[in-house]
């Protein structure tokens, strides 16, 4: 009966050495600043879904990683599915700056694109530029604002209006994220551009008060993440095959959950549970020498 007591107590505790419970602490930086980090973004390579790989940047701030550039992360919306970025290299109704384009890699363009509710304002437009002439179906109204009402209310646009010899000012474009990703600004010929979101509440709000910055809309790989977070672990990935991977604690790896899917250990092997816990009690006899394995299994 002792030697039960005994063996049942090394059991247990070489247990806890191996299988770190879920207290271990998170494998996966899951914050940046006051910035959640949760599937399917992440901060680490092999964190969050593979997809997703290397397009934040937690450095001072968070940062959105796109070929253009760095942008500062405003907020991540879980629910809504929407992440508001900054691009402080663009014009706004306070600063005015010269354009630089807004590229996305065409993987962000397919999982995390512009949302349906962010507009690119294309300002100083030439009368030769492509979106007032051939492609001038590429503007629409924005909720009845002008060009002129643009660039009376805001100091930053002020210099277009004298800068016209003429009576009226420049051209503008009210337009989607698709024609800035189709045309570069030197071919669109608007020599400034700025992005407003949350465009459809802003019907009869003035340029001073509308939201400047880029919202996007992401959607989440359906991979049976929910099973995995349910049973403690953290949505991943395999870095060399980009597969699925439940992290269920620094030595644990599970391809579907943290309770009983199929395990890689750090050996990179998949072990069974129940072939897991043979081995451990294996083990525990060659450690002990007291007793045989049999012995130990009738526990
Ligand atoms: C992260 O973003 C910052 C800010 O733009 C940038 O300077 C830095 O190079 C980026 N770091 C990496 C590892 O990409
Ligand atoms: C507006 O565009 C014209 C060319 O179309 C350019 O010469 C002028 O400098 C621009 N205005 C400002 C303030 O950049
Ligand atoms: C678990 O997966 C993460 C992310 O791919 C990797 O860094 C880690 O080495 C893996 N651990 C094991 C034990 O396989």
């Amino acid at each position: 009966m002792k030697m039960h007591l005994l063996i049942l107590t090394l059991l247990l505790q070489l247990q806890a050495i191996v299988i770190p419970t879920t207290l271990a602490l998170s494998i996966c930086k899951n914050s940046c600043g006051n910035i959640p980090i949760n599937y399917p973004f992440g901060l680490q390579d092999g964190c969050g879904a593979p997809q997703f790989r290397n397009m934040l940047n937690c450095t001072t701030d968070l940062f959105f990683q796109t070929p253009s550039g760095s942008y500062k992360v405003e907020s991540i919306d879980y629910n809504k599915k929407s992440m508001v970025i900054y691009d402080p290299e663009m014009s706004t109704c306070s600063i005015l700056q010269p354009h630089h384009d807004f590229v996305m890699a065409e993987v962000q363009t397919a999982i995390i694109p512009p949302s349906q509710d962010t507009v690119f304002v294309l300002l100083n437009c030439s009368i030769d530029s492509p979106v007032l002439n051939h492609y001038k179906y590429l503007c629409f109204n924005f909720q009845g604002h002008t060009c002129d009402e643009l660039y009376g209310s805001c100091n930053a646009f002020r210099v277009f209006h004298l800068s016209t010899t003429t009576n009226s000012s420049p051209p503008c474009c009210f337009t989607s994220y698709n024609t800035v990703k189709f045309m570069s600004m030197n071919i669109l010929d608007c020599t400034h551009y700025t992005s407003v979101f949350d465009t459809a509440k802003l019907r009869g709000v003035g340029p001073l008060d509308w939201v400047y910055g880029i919202k996007l809309s992401f959607s989440v790989p359906d991979v049976g993440c929910g099973a995995c977070e349910k049973s403690g672990g953290t949505c991943g990935f395999d870095t060399d095959t980009q597969g699925f991977m439940c992290l269920c604690s620094s030595a644990t790896n599970s391809t579907r959950d943290c309770a009983g899917g199929s395990v890689i250990s750090s050996g990179q092997k998949i072990v069974p549970w129940t072939h897991c816990s043979q081995l451990l009690v294996s083990f525990l006899a060659v450690v002990t020498g007291l007793i045989k394995v049999p012995l130990i299994l009738q526990i």
